[in-house]
């Protein structure tokens, strides 16, 4: 299709219909052209495709599909496999659908674990996040469908979403928060990036020409379409200009008017409206020519995967006395409302119409050889305790070898459009926990939740499973899971607080009345708590098995390098027990010393490995130069030190089992402004003013100088004074003894 020629056909007017939607989730089209309609509906763990009436906020019904783990639940796996699969499951019902782009998957940085949103994002990591939010996107595009990475930028909290200046210095941008979506983009390759409603250091992201066109075409090379978040247009003529193509839903038209006159009066170039229509055109066509109406899949086969699915993504998080897996013949007293109506996914425009749903007690049952009982211990509709369903509970727990109480977060504690406001779990669920542990010490606790919650209770249970929000085979994938048929190789993708005031963005979550700002910098997640020796309930990356491995002979290609080259990193991982299982290797990068704050260290790459007992594989890492780097805000660009780092694999972020070292070289030298209030020990600091700033002090300790007899070698306390004075302060003291001339010069040069 020439799409520069259709659009030499076309008047200002038709131009600009095309740049906002008929509805709610389609396209115009120009029939005098042969320009179709495309539908774009949400996702993204599932397709909701609304069969009548329309919203964004998952109130009215939509057609049946399967629904798979939500991003938190899906991030758990840290496979990137498994989640092009799901990917691809999506993409081919989307085909039999007729939607040719999905809403999702969405990439923001799990600030805080009070977003209400956090079921919707992978990660606090932007590496993990970038790599995961790529799979899922090459997934559902390699059949055929486009995706739409959402929210870009800085939508970490649900707490005024629509207006909330986002207040992000670059370099915490650059590393944490934009990273996710860079990887993303770069790896990905998205048709469509959605636009968040928030304004990101004093412009909405619908209008801000930096990112939408600075940062995401011209660095990062996006060549698909930018569509706004469903009514994300705060002023439409700015966001043409800035790179905002399609405005979503419809705006009546009123919109499409005011781009005609703004171009019409001479405020807005023709030109970007060309240019946006083009990028439009290129994927509705593109997608017109991949569709396929008759995907060969069954809904069962869905759920199969689904099943798969949840149960890779659950994460053993405690395992004492090896309570798990269940042993065959053992009693167990199944408790908690959950098991039988399970939370599988999260609340608003994400929520899909399962085709079925899983029943936990039912699978468990059917699979486990021994008895299972039920009791439902708590109600869902009521965030208090229930004495006589809790001593029904307590009575079957009482009764039986093992209990496990399935617990969690039900719908009303966390949703898209507003935040939590704690961490607790109802207080029927902990009640329950507190009880049920008080007469039977082989308690697990299974766990249905979009974010960490607080444990003060985790002492008294022997084990526990965090299945996050598992999707519609849930229920058969915990069976499969407690009794052993899957061994769970999950592993956190976010570190789990003691308590709500120790995570970074405590004190300053969700901002004042217009504007948040994220004072913690770069350091979110385990970036913080490692910086602050703060324990975590759990860390980053971590997550048990049935079985044990160990991680080995770490080799490095090479001990010193150029910044420019890339470092190949080799290790072993070997199953150590008895049961065959999933590791899943993390490798983090740690610069011994920086010229700024840099986090203690940082994940730089994973895998995931499947191994027999006693089986051993070699597994290969390679580092690149952005592996080493931070953002430097001095030179607006990414910079590598030269200096030591530390290569650090394991199991998890506090689980390093190899270490290795690397020497990297770089041309960078951290500029210097000499001016006369620069101290003498920046000056000292930098190779290129340490030998001027010695010879002076030479000089001015020298016999003639009134500071003569001084000896700063040999007197820490006069060093350290020294360092902090201003060169205009030395001059002062120093005297004649001291030419200040070619520093003026320098200064002037
Ligand atoms: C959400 C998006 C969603 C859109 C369409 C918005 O409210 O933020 O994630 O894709 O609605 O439903």
């Amino acid at each position: 299709m020439d799409v520069k020629s259709l659009i030499a056909q076309m008047t200002l007017e038709e131009k600009a219909s095309l740049l906002s939607g008929k509805d709610f989730w389609t396209t115009k089209a120009i029939d005098r052209l042969g320009i179709p309609a495309m539908m774009m509906t949400d996702g993204p763990h599932g397709l909701r495709k609304q069969s009548g009436a329309s919203d964004n906020l998952g109130i009215m019904d939509s057609i049946p599909a399967t629904c798979f783990p939500s991003a938190a639940g899906l991030a758990g796996s840290w496979d990137r496999s498994l989640i092009g699969r799901v990917g691809e499951a999506i993409g081919v019902e989307c085909q039999k659908e007729n939607v040719s782009i999905i809403l999702g998957p969405g990439a923001n940085i799990k600030r805080s674990p009070l977003c209400g949103r956090n079921f919707e994002y992978f990660s606090e990591d932007p590496f993990l996040s970038g790599e995961l939010a790529s799979a899922h996107i090459n997934g559902v595009q390699n059949k055929g469908v486009g995706t739409s990475l959402k929210h870009f930028a800085a939508n970490n909290q649900e707490t005024r979403r629509l207006t909330i200046n986002a207040k992000v210095e670059e370099r915490t941008l650059r590393e944490i928060y934009l990273a996710s979506f860079e990887r993303a983009v770069k790896q990905g390759r998205p048709d469509t990036v959605m636009c968040s409603y928030n304004r990101v250091n004093g412009t909405y992201a619908s209008e801000n020409p930096w990112l939408l066109t600075e940062v995401l075409r011209k660095e990062w090379g996006f060549e698909g379409f930018v569509v706004s978040d469903w009514g994300a247009v705060n002023n439409r003529v700015p966001g043409v200009a800035a790179g905002l193509d399609l405005e979503m839903p419809s705006s009546g038209g009123v919109t499409d008017a005011q781009i005609v006159q703004a171009v019409r009066e001479g405020k807005l170039d023709e030109s970007a409206v060309d240019a946006s229509v083009e990028r439009i055109l290129n994927i509705l066509f593109l997608r017109m020519a991949t569709k396929n109406r008759n995907p060969a899949f069954s809904a069962e086969e869905h759920h199969r995967i689904a099943r798969e699915v949840a149960a890779e993504c659950a994460i053993l998080l405690k395992n004492d006395n090896f309570l798990l897996p269940l042993s065959s013949g053992s009693t167990v007293a199944v408790i908690g409302e959950f098991a039988r109506k399970p939370r599988i996914q999260g609340g608003g425009s994400s929520h899909i119409n399962p085709t079925r749903v899983d029943d936990a007690f039912e699978e468990l049952s059917a699979l486990h050889d021994g008895t299972c009982t039920y009791s439902a211990g708590y109600r869902m509709d009521k965030d208090e305790v229930d004495s006589a369903l809790l001593g029904e509970a307590v009575a079957a727990a009482h009764a039986a070898e093992i209990a496990i109480i399935f617990a969690g977060l039900p719908d009303s504690f966390e949703s898209e459009g507003y935040d939590r406001k704690h961490l607790n779990l109802p207080q029927g669920h902990i009640a329950l926990i507190e009880a049920v542990t008080s007469v039977q010490p082989n308690t697990v606790v299974v766990l249905s939740n979009g974010a960490p919650i607080e444990m003060p209770w985790l002492h008294k249970v022997e084990a526990l499973v965090e299945s996050y929000l598992g999707g519609q085979a849930w229920g058969g994938a915990m069976a499969d899971v407690l009794t052993g048929k899957v061994n769970p190789g999950g592993k956190l993708a976010e570190s789990f607080p003691e308590m709500l005031e120790n995570n970074p963005s405590f004190l300053n979550f969700p901002g004042t009345r217009d504007e948040v700002v994220y004072h913690e910098g770069v350091f979110v997640g385990y970036r913080w708590y490692e910086a602050m020796h703060i324990d975590t309930l759990f860390p980053f990356g971590y997550g048990l098995s049935y079985t044990t491995f160990d991680i080995g002979h770490l080799k490095l290609d090479k001990t010193s390098m150029k910044d420019t080259e890339a470092l190949t990193v080799t290790v072993d991982v070997r199953n150590t027990g008895e049961f065959a299982g999933k590791e899943v290797v993390q490798l983090y990068v740690a610069d011994r010393a920086s010229s700024v704050r840099r986090p203690v260290k940082e994940l730089k790459g994973f895998e995931k490995v499947f191994l027999e007992p006693g089986e051993t594989k070699r597994i290969t890492f390679m580092l690149d130069r952005r592996a080493f780097a931070f953002w430097s805000e001095s030179l607006s660009d990414w910079v590598v030190e030269s200096g030591m780092f530390d290569i650090l694999v394991g199991s998890s972020s506090e689980d390093i089992e190899a270490i290795g070292q690397v020497e990297v070289t770089s041309d960078y030298v951290e500029p210097i402004r000499l001016t006369w209030n620069t101290t003498v020990g920046d000056m000292m600091a930098h190779p290129r003013t340490k030998p001027i700033v010695e010879a002076m002090m030479a000089k001015m300790m020298g016999p003639d100088s009134p500071m003569a007899g001084l000896t700063m070698e040999n007197d820490e306390m006069m060093k350290a004074m020294i360092a902090e004075s201003p060169l205009r302060m030395l001059r002062m003291f120093a005297g004649p003894a001291v030419d200040w001339s070619f520093l003026e010069a320098m200064m002037d040069a």
